[in-house]
């Protein structure tokens, strides 16, 4: 039997396995592959959270299945946390949820939301479940450029032409953003809640990297603006902040109903988180604020490492603000032969793994981005296997 999967074949095989491939290949062959490419946390999770996580998971309480929405106290702490960082209400009954990662949340979210053949607006290039969702939710998507910055994608989503039929359904925005890494202040959000008011679309806000931004400069929540509850939810991913990649938990707040849409979906899905995650998770929103300056400045200080090491390589590429990913134009002499090409040479003649821009969307092309996920020394060791390779 030959079978089709017509949804699967509208999924391209990851970029990214390519590339995971070859990295393979060449640690199998005993090379030191130093590994920029996904953006994997490196950093232990704070001992507090591991601690109630094991005594949580020795209570035999604690293993049934659990709420899929959160437990309520979680929910509380999720709360309290908008209120404290931003001075947000969020009702932690009917504004708050608790998912299995912000992106498990993302993309059951979109299609709680969407029907077929709806459109939603995604920036291009973009986490790929940005666009992907919507792609496996059978909607159409209309791609916004953003490598120039906030302002060439808002200036892309006032001039956006609407056909008769099919207004958006939704507008995907995340910032600090993967992989541009560009950050926006307020003044974003406010034109995107009017645009979106006015429009009547609904906007996610993918805020996964609200901690992650250095040098006194501030990730805005998109509810600081005034009334964009009525438009807009928000994720949150607790793999960043607390380096809890592996836990599986995020949450997503805002517009009430929205939020009971995905608590409708997941419920048939889940039956949530692994209740000791979600306790440990409380210990990190309420008692871990003093370990998230620390995390920061360790990857802010991987990044000067990298930013000043290609420098020195003949590599200029802008210091980022925000996230923890640097997105460097391809040196001119290689970028004919693509992001993808260039990524492979990367590997095999630098030893270094970093994602092709082009598994990113069409305008990925022409970068490629690092993941800071490797200490400064091993940071410096792939600077001078890129310098040996860029000036061989
Ligand atoms: C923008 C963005 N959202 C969400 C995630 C994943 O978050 P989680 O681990 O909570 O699923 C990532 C991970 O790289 C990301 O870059």
């Amino acid at each position: 039997m030959d079978y089709r999967f017509p949804l699967i074949e509208k999924l391209p095989p990851y970029v990214f396995a390519v590339i995971n491939q070859l990295k393979m290949d060449a640690r199998r062959r005993g090379e030191d592959i130093i590994d920029l490419g996904m953006g994997n946390p490196d950093l232990p999770t704070p001992d507090p959270i591991v601690d109630k996580l094991v005594e949580a998971a020795r209570n035999p309480r604690n293993h049934r299945y659990s709420a899929s929405r959160g437990i309520p106290n979680l929910r509380v702490e999720i709360s309290r946390w908008y209120e404290r960082r931003y001075g947000v209400e969020i009702d932690p009954e009917t504004e708050a949820i608790a998912t299995i990662g912000a992106k498990e949340g993302f993309s059951h979210l979109v299609l709680a939301l969407v029907e077929p053949g709806d459109r939603v607006i995604v920036p291009d290039p973009s986490y790929p479940i940005h666009s992907f969702a919507a792609t496996i939710a059978g909607c159409e998507l209309i791609k916004l450029p953003i490598n120039d910055g906030p302002e060439e994608m808002m200036d892309a989503l006032r001039k956006l032409e609407y056909p008769r039929s099919g207004q958006p359904k939704i507008l995907v925005l995340s910032f600090p953003h993967n992989p541009t890494t560009v950050c926006v202040e307020k003044d974003f959000f406010e034109e995107a809640v009017a645009i979106a008011r006015e429009r009547g679309y609904l906007i996610i806000h993918d805020l996964a990297y609200a901690d992650l931004i250095f040098d006194g400069n501030k990730a805005p929540s998109i509810f600081e603006i005034p009334g964009a509850k009525d438009v807009a939810v928000e994720m949150f991913s607790m793999s960043k902040s607390y380096s809890m990649a592996g836990w599986r938990v995020g949450f997503c707040a805002g517009n009430r109903q929205v939020i009971a849409a995905l608590t409708r979906l997941k419920s048939y899905l889940d039956y949530g988180i692994f209740q000791p995650v979600q306790i440990a998770s409380i210990i990190a929103l309420r008692d871990c604020d003093y370990v998230v300056p620390e995390i920061v400045d360790i990857y802010r200080k991987r990044r000067d490492v990298l930013i000043k090491g290609l420098a020195t390589a003949g590599w200029q590429v802008p210091s980022p603000k925000g996230t923890m990913f640097v997105w460097a134009k391809i040196p001119e002499q290689y970028a004919k032969k693509g992001s993808l090409e260039f990524a492979k040479r990367l590997i095999t003649q630098a030893g270094v793994a970093v994602s092709p821009g082009i598994g990113f969307g069409e305008r990925g092309e022409g970068y490629v981005r690092f993941a800071l996920v490797e200490n400064d020394q091993r940071i410096s060791q792939a600077i001078r296997g890129i310098k040996t390779m860029l000036n061989d």
